[in-house]
């Protein structure tokens, strides 16, 4: 793709320290580097991410949303679990058509934003930049079977991130919402909430059992049933609620 890295490296090692019950507990290491090019600087969306949001802000939301990450997972719990990647790279670029209505997708560890999705965005860039980062970062650092787990599952994943951090997307499902779970994305991602409230860690868990494959007998072992009667009790409970 002849993409011109611009910013040197930048390694960030960041010392979190999380307080629990007044007493600090945890820091975290983030051995990670993190880069940002914007490389649309021809496009609207390209100038768009430089005035409204820059490398600053986008490698400190990297980062922020690595800690998110690790800790949604639970995988600050089970240090052994935790999945680390030497780099995490964030290129701004003008996709070709085929990508029309994609705002962003990872491939290894670098994640590319759609440069057009930004410039055609309206409402709260910023916030939607930072959606977007979250869930990217939590794409990159999930585990997902070693490619067994279905995309329904992975997608819900990176969006419950996403949700928990608070960055829901405009438009998505409200809980209890949506017509099947093969949708993925913010149904799964609802979904996965409502087990998380069923069993505590349950998405940690769930993750950290998914670091060389995936079963379906996986949510039998977690939380006694299988996804199909899972879904139905989820979409039950709304519906009384309604
Ligand atoms: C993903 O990365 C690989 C290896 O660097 C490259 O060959 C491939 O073209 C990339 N795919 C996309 C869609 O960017």
């Amino acid at each position: 793709m002849g993409l011109k890295r611009q910013s040197c490296l930048l390694a960030i090692l960041a010392v979190v320290v999380h307080m629990a019950g007044g007493a600090a507990v945890e820091a975290v290491e983030l051995p990670i580097a993190y880069s940002v090019s914007n490389n649309a600087l021809n496009t609207k969306g390209g100038i768009d991410f430089q005035n409204q949001i820059g490398e600053w802000y986008a490698k400190r939301t990297m980062s922020k949303a690595t800690v998110f990450s690790w800790r949604a997972f639970n995988q600050l719990s089970y240090p052994g679990s935790k999945k680390i990647v030497p780099s995490i790279w964030l290129v701004v670029e003008s996709m070709s058509e085929d990508y029309n209505g994609y705002a962003a997708y990872i491939n290894g560890s670098i994640v590319h934003i759609n440069a057009n999705y930004l410039g055609q965005y309206n409402g709260d860039l910023k916030r939607e930049f930072t959606g977007l980062v979250y869930n990217q970062v939590a794409s990159i650092l999930q585990w997902t079977g070693n490619g067994e787990a279905p995309a329904w599952l992975t997608t819900g994943m990176a969006d419950y991130v996403r949700m928990k951090a608070g960055y829901e997307a405009v438009g998505w499902v409200g809980a209890g919402e949506g017509e099947s779970l093969g949708r993925g994305f913010d149904v799964a991602a609802h979904f996965l909430g409502y087990c998380n409230k069923l069993k505590r860690g349950f998405v940690g868990e769930l993750n950290y059992k998914m670091r060389n494959g995936y079963t379906v007998g996986y949510f039998v072992d977690l939380l006694g049933k299988n996804v199909d009667q899972l879904w139905s009790e989820y979409k039950a409970t709304y519906a009384k609620r309604a």
